[in-house]
Parts: C-alpha cells; structure tokens; sequence
C-alpha cells in the first residue's frame, strides 16, 4: 500500500488556539520514523490570522475554513485518484469538510464518524457557530451554501451512508436530525458490552449492503474526558485507549477503506503530553497494522 500523509494545521473551525499545532507536535513525537519511505506527504495551507475577517456569528471564520478545506478537498482527490492511501491528521474537524467533498469526486462512500459529537449543526442550529460542528451537514447540502458547495454542488454524502460510533454529546437539532434522516448510531455501551470487533463488523455490514468503500475520522474526543486533556471539546463516558486502538486496527483490516483521518489533539490544552502521546500511538496503530506490515515485509 502506497501512503500519503496529509497534514492540515487548521484552528478557525473553533475557538481555542493550539488545536492547529497538531500535526507538528506528532512529528517531534517521532510520527515521520513512522512512515514508509515511500509516503507522499503533503501540508495544506491555512490562511493567516491578519487576512481573516470574523464578522458572522453563525459561521465563525468561515473564509478561514473555506480556504483550507477547499485545497485539502483537490489533494485528498488527487491522492485517491492515484491510488495512495491518505493518513490526513489535524487540525480541528471543520477540515472533514474538504475531506468528504475530496472522496465523493470519486463516487459514494461509506462513513465511520468516530466522535463524541455529531457535528450535524447547520448555522441556523449550531449553539456555538463553530463550524468544526457542521462538516457532516455540509457534506449532506445541509447549511450555508459556501460550506454546502465546496467541491461542486451535489451533496457528498447520503445520510444512509454514514454511521456514528461514541456518539453522546448532541445538540437538540442535531438529534432532530438524526432520527429524521435515520441515521446508524453505535454508541459506548455498545462497544463495551458487545465488543469493538462485533460493534465494527455491525457496522462495516450496514455500509457494504450500501456502498463499495468507506473512510475513517476519529475524533480525540471520542475518547474519555479523562483521557484527553488536550481536545477542545472533552465529553465523559468515552471510548478507553485500548478501545479506540481497536476500532482503528478492525478498520486497517478492511481492503475497501479508502482513508482515515484523526482530528482535535490541541497540544496546548494538553497536560504533559498525554493527548499528544495517545494520538501518537493511534497513528502507530494505523501505521504498524498487520497487513500493512504484510506488504511492507513483501516489497523487501
Ligand atoms: N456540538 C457542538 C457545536 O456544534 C460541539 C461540536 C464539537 N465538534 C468537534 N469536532 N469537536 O458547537
Ligand atoms: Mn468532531
Ligand atoms: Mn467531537
Ligand atoms: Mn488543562
């Protein structure tokens, strides 16, 4: 497997600053030892502070979030079309915007959306207009049409398309639509009590009676509060370390995944470099998986 590392230090899809540090403190983790010689890396731009103009309350720096998402949306592509394999790593989840409308260039996609939160709010529903609460609106045609219309017109995903897993903190619009849409949820007690692999097989059969492939986000929010100082948006009651270890590791197994993607570490919130070192290790397990070893050691 060819791999591309796709880095995208974005911060405007939320308040807190830090969260864009994310992919450098991975590599003074060591990330790049990681990665096979051969992996195409890539950073994707962020506009600068000074050219950002905050003014819409529903939307918070929207132009600043438009101008990444749309060059991660062409590389994702790219990268795709050419048959490696992305490892995209932020940066705070607004990016998934760029990610979602980079694949359907290709044609429909499954989902495994791996977060505390639904990020399902639209401007009009969103408690905080933070717009790393919206890409799975966006990429469904739901919301401001500048986020809507990001990689063309059609909308990039279809709501039976998608299933959520660790799902628990989700605003009274986002439920609203969840149950509207029919939308597929896992939640922890069922990863817990059934078992990842179980829990990853259930839903990996709901996409393929679907579509043909599927992506990957993991939010560090999906894990425990306790887990993940340095997130900007902690919930309780999450998915343990060994758990979402496995959710990564029964995905890498998966020949029809097509990306994966791990969101939200924010070095600054962090103490003593526990979220770091815990997203660290989930790059290792997606890096170091099985078959991938497999293919490395046959290429020797
Ligand atoms: N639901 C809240 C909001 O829309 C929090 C979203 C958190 N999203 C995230 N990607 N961490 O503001
Ligand atoms: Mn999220
Ligand atoms: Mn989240
Ligand atoms: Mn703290």
């Amino acid at each position: 497997m060819n791999w591309s590392y796709i880095e995208v230090p974005l911060r405007y899809g939320q308040g807190k600053h830090g969260v864009e540090q994310g992919p450098s403190k991975l590599r003074t983790l060591g990330l790049e030892t990681l990665l096979p010689a051969t992996t195409k890396q890539h950073t994707i731009r962020v506009l600068p502070e000074s050219e950002l103009i905050n003014s819409e309350e529903h939307l918070k720096r929207v132009d600043g979030v438009l101008y990444t998402v749309q060059e991660l949306a062409e590389v994702v592509d790219a990268e795709v079309q050419a048959k490696r394999f992305p490892l995209i790593v932020g940066g705070d989840h607004s990016m998934a915007i760029g990610t979602l409308a980079g694949l359907a260039k290709t044609g429909p996609y499954g989902v495994i959306w791996v977060d505390a939160h639904a990020d399902l709010n639209t401007g009009e529903t969103s408690p905080s207009g933070n717009i790393h609460g919206m890409p799975l609106a966006a990429a469904m045609g739901m919301g401001d049409i500048r986020l809507t219309e990001v990689g063309g017109r059609e909308p990039k995903l279809a709501p039976e398309h998608l299933v959520y897993m660790a799902l628990r903190d989700i605003d009274e619009g986002e439920i609203r639509e969840i149950n509207r849409l029919g939308i597929k949820v896992i939640t922890v007690e069922e990863i817990r009590t059934r078992g990842v692999d179980v829990m990853m097989e259930e839903a990996l059969t709901y996409l393929r009676a679907r579509v043909d492939r599927f992506y990957l986000s993991f939010d560090m929010d999906s894990l425990d509060a306790k887990l993940v100082p340095g997130t900007g948006t902690p919930v309780d009651q999450g998915l343990t370390a060994a758990e979402g270890k496995a959710i990564l590791a029964e995905a890498m197994k998966a020949d029809d995944l097509i990306a994966i993607e791990l969101v939200e570490l924010n070095p600054s919130l962090d103490h003593d470099d526990t979220t770091a070192q815990l997203a660290f290790e989930l790059c290792e397990t997606i890096l170091k998986s099985k078959e991938n070893l497999l293919l490395e050691s046959e290429t020797v």
